[in-house]
């Protein structure tokens, strides 16, 4: 039995099995996508809760959930009681006790939803939390990459940016290597992790050709801004030294002779870590990747609904 997880927090709440039938539910849907899953007898009603902005995670899971045939609500929580002071745990089991089945959450707190692993009140999915992970995202990268690629195994991958800050940068870093893929993380020392703890298979550079040289699929990472203590922090003085040092551009890339596919989890600064002559050019795939965003999550929700987990919503261990 390969029961999907009702909690998918993290990319590690997911082994290789799961992670496979995800891409193969994905491919069927995609060439299917007008197919409903659910009919009216059997509707789960399906919530998502932003705390933090976002316009591609978001929408994509509400057409994702009304593809899928089922109910969706947009849970606002600035006109909700947890304005009043109502804990989110309050508020999840209050959905729960209202029918929600399933609900897409974003956070600026990272691993706010592991207050919860004991006791689920509703199947959760993680929809982005600080700086810790967004696992449906690398999921839909991984898809992507496949789709450009079939045979990820030996390839490398250079991710260009603010690591450190990144949750998909960390979701992407324990999803890619268990397809055999070799992780270069690049930017500024400001940007990146230490050498110790981090995982096999992934490696750092300072030095952005370098990288180039030996990838075969660029990713590139904004400055997460609203994430960094003081405004300088990858320590460069500007935007435009950033640039100059770690940015890309189509013709950087036709200078160094490395035309390859170029992925970018949006949103993109233009001028910053990407030009506007790149994101315009056949190479860039952020496009796709947003395409493949809707496929992915309705596989992710649909794997999520199916497991019968009969401990969601217990209040002192119990049912009601
Ligand atoms: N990639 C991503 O999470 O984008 P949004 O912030 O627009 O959802």
């Amino acid at each position: 039995m390969n029961s999907f997880p009702s909690l998918l927090e993290s990319i590690d709440d997911l082994n290789k099995v799961q992670i496979d039938s995800l891409l193969s539910l994905s491919s069927n849907l995609k060439r299917n996508i007008s197919l409903p899953i659910f009919d009216n007898s059997q509707k789960p009603i399906i919530a998502t809760s932003f705390l933090e902005n976002s316009t591609r995670t978001k929408h994509s899971f509400a057409i994702a959930v009304q593809r899928l045939g089922a109910m969706y609500i947009d849970f606002n929580a600035e006109t909700s009681s947890l304005k009043k002071g109502e804990s989110l745990e309050e508020t999840f089991l209050t959905l729960h006790f209202q029918g929600v089945n399933l609900i897409i959450f974003r956070s600026s707190i990272s691993n706010q939803l592991s207050q919860f692993r004991a006791n689920l009140p509703l199947k959760i999915i993680n929809g982005g939390d600080g700086i810790n992970e967004h696992p449906t995202q690398a999921l839909l990268d991984l898809f992507t990459l496949k789709e450009i690629c079939p045979e990820l195994k030996g390839k490398s991958i250079a991710i260009f940016g603010d690591n450190i800050h990144s949750r998909v940068g960390h979701s992407l870093i324990k999803l890619l290597p268990q397809f055999g893929m070799n992780v270069i993380l690049c930017g500024p020392k400001h940007f990146l992790p230490s050498n110790q703890g981090i995982p096999e298979g992934v490696s750092l550079s300072n030095e952005r050709d370098e990288a180039l040289s030996k990838c075969d699929f660029i990713y590139l990472l904004r400055i997460q801004k609203e994430r960094h203590q003081d405004s300088s922090s990858h320590g460069l003085d500007s935007d435009e030294n950033y640039h100059q040092k770690y940015g890309f551009s189509l013709a950087h890339l036709k200078k160094m002779n490395k035309l390859i596919p170029v992925l970018h989890p949006g949103p993109a600064n233009i001028g910053v870590e990407i030009d506007s002559d790149l994101i315009k050019s056949s190479l860039y795939k952020g496009y796709s990747q947003v395409e493949n965003s809707i496929p992915m999550r309705m596989a992710i929700i649909k794997s999520m609904l199916v497991n019968n987990d009969k401990n969601i919503g217990l209040i002192h261990g119990e049912k009601l």
